[in-house]
């Protein structure tokens, strides 16, 4: 496999997004080692500054010269600048970590989490361009992948509650100027969604296809069975948003191949990589958006089993993860981390017995 230099230079296109911004914090706070950082964004953003590490770093506007000695580039400014630019950085010797839908389905990028299929960096031996899975379907697999590993998941059936980060920064701005307006009795701002969202819940504002599913629906089930490396699972989805700010709730009913219990679920939840079991019947706890945001972690709760299904093989839960963390920023650092040279812990765990290690 390929491995980056001890101390890469890294590049971030996008850098003053959501989802950029917390690939900022997360490389600081893991302690990633760096060379140099490359900061880019737009023009209008050209000669704003971000802090990193203490020092105030310029964004740059993309250009020939930008690819040019980028060992590490962490991409998150939307499709068409990840199709212009992504191979550009690919070819002058970069890995290119994709946070876009741009390369998802490209069979010679490979869509990983750390936590579900880590062995498809096996043979990336090239500098190659990774694509991070849609924040909806991360968040879902990181919860529901150990279950398929030992139980078969034959169908899961999604119903999404997301929240206004998906859709970027101005997205989260629009939801809380709304909400301050609405305080203030004044016009609500509805630039983004068209659409009041306070106090709403709409379908997911990504383009619908003939069949009457929308695409974020649609990669719930390409991209699972991409990672699964299975063409029979069968997925059906149905995804909204809900006005909270960056974290995902999702409802997954999972029909298995053989018979299980609650008990047996309980037990491979509890030891699932990236997953925190938060399921408290006597006080009604159980994940919610405003605990799993700023966390690394998948909440999981209402574990239970699911009566409509036959013969024991059915069983629903209710999931939380933050959609700017593990969805996108966590998730891109940690497959930045999978090709460095020193072995270092790449998937959020609760214990050390459960760290993935090189
Ligand atoms: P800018 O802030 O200058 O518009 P979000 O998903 O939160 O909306 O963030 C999108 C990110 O993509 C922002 O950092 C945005 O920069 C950046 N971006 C948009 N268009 C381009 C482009 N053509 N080149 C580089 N970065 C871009």
């Amino acid at each position: 496999m390929m491995r980056l230099p001890n101390h890469p230079s890294v590049a971030i296109v996008g850098a003053t997004g959501a989802v950029g911004r917390e690939m900022l914090a997360i490389l600081e706070s893991r302690a990633f080692p760096l060379r140099s950082l490359r900061l880019f964004a737009s023009p209008r953003s050209a000669g704003s500054t971000i802090r990193f590490r203490g020092d105030a770093v310029a964004c740059e506007v993309l250009s020939d010269r930008a690819v040019e000695q980028v060992d590490l580039v962490l991409f998150s400014a939307g499709k068409e600048t990840s199709k212009e630019w992504a191979p550009r950085f690919r070819d002058a010797g970069a890995i290119v970590i994709d946070n876009s839908s741009a390369f998802r389905a490209d069979p010679a990028c490979p869509l990983v989490v750390p936590e579900v299929n880590p062995h498809a960096l096996d043979a990336v031996d090239q500098p190659t361009i990774i694509a991070n899975p849609n924040c909806s379907t991360i968040i879902a697999l990181v919860a529901v992948t150990p279950l398929h590993r030992a139980i078969g998941v034959e169908r899961m059936i999604a119903a999404t509650y997301q929240a206004a980060s998906g859709a970027g920064a101005s997205a989260m701005a629009e939801l809380e100027s709304q909400a301050r307006s609405w305080t203030r009795d004044e016009p609500l701002d509805t630039r983004i969604f068209g659409r009041q969202y306070l106090f709403n819940v709409f379908s997911h504002n990504s383009a619908i296809g003939a069949d009457g599913y929308n695409e974020e629906e649609r990669k719930l089930l390409t991209e699972t069975r991409r990672m699964w490396e299975s063409n029979s699972v069968r997925v059906s989805a149905t995804c909204v948003r809900v006005p909270t700010l960056r974290a995902h709730a999702e409802a997954l009913h999972l029909e298995f191949a053989r018979a299980t219990s609650e008990h047996e679920i309980r037990a491979f939840l509890a030891t699932a990589p990236g997953v925190r079991v938060v399921d408290d019947r006597a006080s009604n706890k159980f994940p919610e958006p405003l605990d799993a945001a700023g966390q690394d972690d998948v909440l999981v709760g209402r574990i239970r089993m699911d009566p409509s299904v036959p013969d024991q093989r059915g069983a629903a839960l209710f999931v939380c993860g933050d959609q700017i963390r593990k969805g996108a920023a966590l998730n891109a650092v940690q497959l930045a981390e999978w090709f460095l040279p020193q072995p270092r812990t790449r998937t959020t765990t609760k214990s050390s017995e459960h760290q993935l290690t090189q």
